[in-house]
């Protein structure tokens, strides 16, 4: 029934917070706290560039994805009193081009494509980033296409965001299912009208807004039961 599964890349296919674990060695007994923070701070900070500026030609106040994790952590760094030294940001960012994968995102890709269904990511990531951490995983010869936002210039939640998926395959709403872990983009994607997947690995509660996902499970693998 679907002819396209469209992932969301960080937190999804990605690990982010495997950061913690690196931010731990760096800075100890504040890992998880700041790793949390960080993410945190790096939506918020795309959630104000598109909101403060949602022109359909894009928003002035925007930057990359890359950037905007850098200006983050610089950040979360201050607030937490955590000495952010030049070495310590390029591993942290190092890391972060490198994510790895979950360990069953190739496997799911892989088993998607070989049943005739096409995939994708559409990420806020910058398309620079996308294709670093995608090839350095082994998941290209899985994706069919990497949709960034970086071309119109407004992040996820901004419907804009969303349609890129219409425009870059043949494809009508109802055929796709967009997976993502991250509940905030399970919601506005739902909105959108998709039909999504929300992986909810660490049994999170959902959010108090919207319609609850079509789906849901704790791991990634979990969507192969539904395409
Ligand atoms: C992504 C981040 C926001 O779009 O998870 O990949």
């Amino acid at each position: 029934m679907y002819k396209l599964v469209a992932f969301d890349a960080y937190g999804t296919l990605f690990d982010v917070y495997s950061m913690g674990q690196l931010a731990e060695e760096l800075f100890p007994g504040h890992g998880q706290a700041f790793a949390l923070m960080w993410r945190d701070r790096q939506i918020e900070y795309t959630r104000l560039v598109t909101m403060s500026d949602p022109d359909p030609n894009g928003s002035k106040y925007y930057l990359p994805f890359w950037e905007l994790t850098i200006r983050s952590l610089r950040y979360v760094c201050k607030r937490m009193n955590l000495n952010l030294s030049s070495d310590y940001e390029t591993r942290l960012m190092d890391q972060y081009a490198k994510l790895t994968s979950f360990n069953d995102s190739l496997n799911v890709l892989k088993h998607i494509k070989e049943k005739g269904v096409s995939t994708a990511i559409l990420s806020n990531g910058s398309r620079e980033m996308l294709d670093t951490v995608v090839e350095s995983n082994g998941l290209k010869p899985y994706l069919d296409k990497v949709v960034t936002i970086e071309d119109i210039r407004l992040f996820k939640t901004a419907p804009q965001a969303y349609e890129l998926l219409l425009k870059a395959f043949p494809v009508k709403k109802e055929e796709i299912l967009f997976v993502s872990s991250n509940a905030w983009d399970a919601l506005a994607a739902k909105w959108y009208g998709f039909d999504v997947f929300w992986v909810n690995r660490l049994g999170h509660p959902f959010e108090e807004i919207g319609n609850r996902p079509d789906y849901e499970g704790n791991a990634l693998s979990r969507v192969l039961e539904i395409i």
